[in-house]
C-alpha cells in the first residue's frame, strides 16, 4: 500500500457507559499526564487486502494473544499531539498533518503499512469530537492525543506482520513534568546510546524509547529528569533527550538546534520553534553540537539557556548537565529566550496570537 491509498471509512459506535460528568470533572481539574483516558476511541485493522473495520468506539481493552507479533518483536509506532481548548470554547488541533506525515516516515522505516494522512487527521478529529468534553480548560491543559499502530498478527516468525492495528486514545493533560515548568536537570548517559547511523532513531518506534529506559532510570538515579544521549560513532555529538529535542541559546543571539542526522527525531515542536524564533529575529541554526561545546559554552558564558521541546514537554527550561565526575549550569530559573519562545509557542496553539503559517486546525 502507498500513502495514497484510499481514505477509510470510519463507523460510529458511541459508549453507553461514559464516564460520570462528576467523575470526568474531577479529572480535569488535576490531569496530569497520562493517567486518565476517555471515553472512546479509534481503530482500524489493515491486512494485505487494505485498510478496514475503521470506526470510533468505546474505549475498552484491546484484547490481545500471547503471541501478537508486536510483544515479541516490538514492530510498532506512535504519535503526540495535542487539542486544545480556546477561552471561546472552540477546541483545535495544532499541525495534525505534520504528525500525519511522521507517522507515514516511521511506518515505513518499521515495515508497518501506510495510513493516509486525511484518515489520520479524521480518525483523530472523530476522538475529539466525540471526547470534546474531556478537553480540560484553562492554564497550559490540553487533551493528548496518541495515534498508535502496531503488529497484531498472531504468529512468531520474524517478517512484517500481515495483521496491523492503528488506534488512538486520547488522555486531557497538565504539564509532562509533575514538578511543573521548572529547570529540569539533565544526566548526560555515557554508558548508553539511543540510536546508530542506520537505525531506528528518525523514527517514532517504540523500541527508541524502551531502549532509553535504563539510562533515564541512571538519570533519576542522579537525581535528573531527563538523560540526554551522545551519538554513537564518536561519543561526541549532541542528540536528542529520552523524549524531547533540544535547543541551546546563545549569547550572540542565536539559537541552535541538533542537525537531523537519521538518529534524531524530527520532532514537531523543534520544527515549529525554528520558524517561530526565525519569524522573531532570531538566527536559527541546525548543526553538530559537540558535548564538549555544551560544557565550555555553559562554562564561559557563551551558551545562555539551554531547552527541550517536543509535544508533551512544550518547551522546558532545562537546568544543570550532569555526568559521572562533574556537572555545569545553575538552572535556577527560565531564560528569557526559553520563556519567549514558549510563550510564543503556546500563544499560537491557544489562539491568543495570530497564525501565520497556518498550523491550527479547528474540530469542535
Ligand atoms: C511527545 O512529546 O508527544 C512524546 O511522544 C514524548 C513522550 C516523552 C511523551
Amino acid at each position: 500500500m502507498t500513502a495514497t491509498a484510499p481514505a477509510l471509512e470510519f463507523s460510529t459506535t458511541y459508549s453507553s457507559n461514559p464516564v460520570p460528568a462528576q467523575r470526568r470533572a474531577e479529572i480535569l481539574a488535576d490531569p496530569g499526564f497520562g493517567t486518565a483516558f476517555t471515553d472512546h476511541m479509534v481503530t482500524a485493522i489493515w491486512t494485505p487486502d487494505g485498510w478496514h473495520d475503521a470506526g470510533l468506539r468505546p474505549y475498552a481493552p484491546l484484547s490481545i494473544d500471547p503471541a501478537t507479533a508486536v510483544i515479541h518483536y516490538g514492530q510498532s509506532v506512535f504519535e503526540g499531539l495535542k487539542a486544545y481548548r480556546r477561552d471561546d470554547e472552540s477546541i483545535w488541533l495544532f499541525r495534525p498533518e505534520a504528525n500525519a506525515t511522521r507517522m507515514q516516515r516511521s511506518a515505513e522505516r518499521m515495515a508497518l503499512p501506510q495510513l493516509p494522512a486525511e484518515s489520520f487527521i479524521e480518525a483523530i478529529e472523530l476522538l475529539v469530537r466525540a471526547d470534546a468534553a474531556w478537553v480540560p480548560a484553562g492554564g497550559e491543559t490540553s487533551l493528548y492525543v496518541r495515534p498508535f499502530m502496531f503488529a497484531s498478527e498472531v504468529f512468531l516468525g520474524v517478517r512484517p506482520a500481515h495483521h496491523v492495528t492503528f488506534c488512538v486514545i486520547a488522555s486531557p493533560a497538565g504539564a509532562y513534568f509533575a514538578s511543573g515548568v521548572k529547570p529540569v536537570d539533565i544526566w548526560l548517559s555515557s554508558e548508553y546510546t539511543r540510536a546508530a547511523p542506520g537505525g531506528t532513531g528518525a523514527a517514532k518506534c517504540a523500541g527508541n524509547y524502551a531502549a532509553s529506559l535504563v539510562a533515564q532510570q541512571e538519570a533519576i538515579e542522579h537525581g535528573c529528569g531527563q538523560v540526554c544521549f551522545l551519538d554513537a560513532v564518536e561519543r561526541r555529538w549532541v542528540e536528542e533527550l529520552g523524549g524531547m529535542n533540544l535547543y541551546f541559546v546563545r549569547a550572540d543571539g542565536s539559537i541552535v538546534t541538533p542537525e537531523l542526522t537519521g538518529t534524531i527525531l524530527e520532532g514537531v515542536t523543534r520544527d515549529s520553534i525554528m520558524t517561530l524564533a526565525g519569524d522573531r529575529g532570531y538566527k536559527v541554526e541546525e548543526r553538530r553540537v559537540s558535548i564538549d561545546e555544551w560544557r565550555s559554552g555553559v562554562e564561559s558564558g557563551e551558551i545562555t539557556e539551554v531547552f527541550a521541546c517536543g509535544t508533551a514537554a512544550v518547551v522546558t527550561p532545562l537546568g544543570k548537565l550532569k555526568w559521572d565526575g562533574g556537572e555545569v549550569g545553575t538552572g535556577a530559573e527560565t531564560g528569557p529566550v526559553t520563556q519567549e519562545i514558549r510563550s510564543a509557542l503556546l500563544d499560537v496553539q491557544y489562539g491568543r496570537a495570530g497564525d501565520p503559517h497556518g498550523w491550527m486546525r479547528r474540530v469542535v
